[in-house]
Parts: structure tokens; sequence; C-alpha cells
């Protein structure tokens, strides 16, 4: 990990190899976009999904339920989480402890974007150890100059000496195609060998195709749509492991309000934001059940945030997924956040 590279700067979006045109605009352009703040009861700023110990539930009724939180009033949600016969009161209380993310090791999955680097410098500054993964190696070396020009060698700006110490923040990058299995297996050895278990993961690889009605919704389109999943499926599972071992594991995605109100011309991309959601749920599930299975509390939360575009909000991200670290996971796992609204 070089000390000091120069900086390639970061003030723009970044560019994803095969992107549309339609790339360079937020990933929901402005004339499809839904008019999410014309129908609010649909989407709560922070949805509680379902019961996960209820895996029986049909599908049909707990999207139903979904769509009308309504039915799932906070007090209710509250008595669900609080079942005595589940949770002891011993157990409550430590779960109720609020981790700190100080000194965390937390992957930024696809971290090289503008977002990538917002959430970088939130955990550094917050004492966190980043390991930032993309494709290219040289994006990589910008994203670590970038953040060491920005908190300087203390982590507190130039001069400054931050949680990280004199040391500066912490980061190390690694190059892998997180859509190749195998590569996602050889980094996670990788990463546990140089630095042991993570306790966070965000998952930042993205990408926007689509327009032309439902006729424009390709076969090649959705090729390049589904590798955000695909990726997902490949990290979230390397490292459930030690998300599930953390004090304090924290996983989350960046999903589209497109999934609460699809359109035509975005239906590809819909669909893959709907799926990454139902698999960061899964997750979810299973943080619950072996918290569960083991008799302790739960520690590991697998969080969905939505945006409609992350233009100006990557900061807003960036808080979000830090301050995670900051609630109890019980509070926070299997939810969806609405970040244009919080
Ligand atoms: N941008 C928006 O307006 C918007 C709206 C709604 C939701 N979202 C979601 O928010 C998340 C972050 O958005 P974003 O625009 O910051 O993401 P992005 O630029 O699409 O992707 C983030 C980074 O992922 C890396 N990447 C792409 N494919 C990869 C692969 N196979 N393996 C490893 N790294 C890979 C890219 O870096 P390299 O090319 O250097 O590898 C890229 O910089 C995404 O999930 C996106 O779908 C974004």
């Amino acid at each position: 990990m070089p000390d000091d590279v120069s900086s390639r700067g970061f003030a723009a979006r970044s560019t994803t190899e095969g992107r549309s045109p339609v790339d360079s605009t937020p990933e929901t352009p402005a004339v499809e976009r839904a008019p999410v703040d014309s129908t609010p009861e649909e989407t709560p700023v922070v949805e509680r999904a379902p019961v996960d110990s209820t895996p029986e539930t049909p599908v049909v009724e707990r999207a139903q339920r979904d769509e009308t939180p309504g039915e799932t009033p906070v007090v209710e949600r509250a008595q669900r989480d609080e079942t005595p016969e589940e949770t002891p009161v011993v157990e409550r209380a430590q779960r109720d402890e609020t981790p700190d993310v100080s000194g965390r090791l937390v992957l930024i999955a696809g971290a090289t974007s503008a977002s990538g680097l917002a959430a970088a410098r939130a955990l550094t500054s917050a004492g966190a150890r980043v390991i930032a993964v993309g494709r290219d190696a040289e994006r990589l070396e910008a994203l670590a100059a970038a953040l060491r020009q920005a908190q300087g060698p203390g982590g507190q700006g130039p001069g400054g000496h931050g949680p990280q110490g004199p040391g500066g923040p912490e980061v190390s990058t690694e190059v892998c195609d997180l859509t190749d299995e195998a590569a996602v297996s050889a980094l996670a050895e990788r990463v546990h060998a140089e630095h042991g278990p993570v306790d966070g993961v965000l998952h930042l690889v993205g990408g926007w195709r689509g327009g032309g009605g439902l006729a424009g919704q390709s076969d090649a389109d959705f090729r390049f749509l589904e590798r955000t999943l695909t990726a997902l499926r490949h990290v979230s599972r390397a490292f459930d492991e030690d998300l599930r071992a953390s004090t304090a594991g924290r996983l989350a995605v960046v999903s589209s309000t497109a999934v609460a109100r699809p359109l035509a011309g975005g239906a590809g991309y819909a669909a893959v934001k709907a799926a990454t959601e139902a698999w960061t749920r899964a997750v979810a599930q299973g943080f619950a059940k072996a918290a569960r299975d083991a008799g302790e509390p739960l520690r590991a939360a697998s969080v969905v945030f939505r945006v409609t575009s992350l233009a100006g909000l990557e900061e807003r991200l960036a808080e979000a997924f830090t301050g995670l670290w900051g609630q109890p996971a019980a509070d926070v796992n299997d939810t969806v956040i609405d970040l244009t609204r919080s």
C-alpha cells in the first residue's frame, strides 16, 4: 500500500465498463422516475421487513404486507421482537448495547465510485479499517490517495491526528472481479490471512441500463444489470461467517425506489434490485436464525438502503452506513431505509 500516491480525484461520478450512455445520468432517469413522493404511504423511511422467523408466510402475503406498512405498526414490531420466550431479558440488555465502528474491519465491494470514496472516508474517519475492492488497480490507488489527501496523516485533515493515530487512514485495496466466484473466494482468503475476519460489508457494485419501454428490456442489458446481484451473492456468502461471528457485523446494499414503483422502461433494473433486496433480507434472516439457534443475542444486521439517485446523497449514504454501528443489530436487521426521505 503506497503511502503517497498522487490523487486522480473523485469528484466525477465513476463510469463502469460497458455502461450505456444513460449511465452517466442517475440510475433512474428523471423521465422514468417513479413518483415516489406522491405515494409516501407505500414506502416509509424505515420499513421493517416481515418476521424473519416465519419463513412459512406465503410470498404473496409478505408482498402485500410490505406495501401496506400500516398493517405492521411500530408497536407490533416491538412486541414481536421482544417475544419473551425467544429473547430473555438479559439477552435483550446485551443486544441493546450500541457497538462502535472504531477498529472494525469493513470491506467496500465496488469502492471506486464517489459513493465508495464517501463511505471509505466516513469509515476511516470514525476509526474503522477499510478494504476497498474494485476491478481497476489504478482507480483503487487513486481512492487510497484521495483518502490520505483528504484526511491527512492523522485522519482529521492535513497534519491532524484522528482515531487512526498518526499512521493516517487505514485503507487497503484489493483488485477483484466480484462477479467471479473463484476470485471472490481467493479474495476472502487473502483478507483473512492479512487482516482477519471482516465486521462489515458495503455492497456498491451497480450500474444502470434501460429505457425503451418493456420492448427495450433486452437480454444484453439484463446480463449487465444482474452483475450487481451476482457480486452480492458471492461477497455475502464469502463473508457471511465473519459477519455472524463479529460482535457487530453489518452488511448493506443500495437499492432503488424503483423497487416500490417499477416502470416498464426500467423493468430489468427494478427486477434485479428487487432480487437484491430479497437476497439481502435472506441474509438478515440467516443472521437472526444463527443467533437464535445459538441462544445468543443478535449482533449482526443486514440492511437495504434505497435511493432514487445517489447523486448528492453519497455523504448521507456514508453516514447512514457508518451509523449502523451506533444502533443495536435487532433494531436495524432486515430493514429497508429510504435515504431520499431521511
Ligand atoms: N448512482 C445512482 O444514482 C444509484 C441509484 C440507485 C441505486 N444505486 C446503487 O447504489 C450503489 C452504488 O452506486 P454507484 O453509482 O456508486 O455504483 P457504480 O459506480 O455502478 O459501482 C461502484 C463501483 O463498483 C465497481 N465495480 C463494478 N463492477 C465490479 C466488479 N465486477 N467487481 C468489482 N468491482 C466492480 C466499479 O469500479 P471499477 O470499475 O473500478 O471496478 C464502480 O466504481 C449501486 O449498487 C447502485 O446500483 C445507485
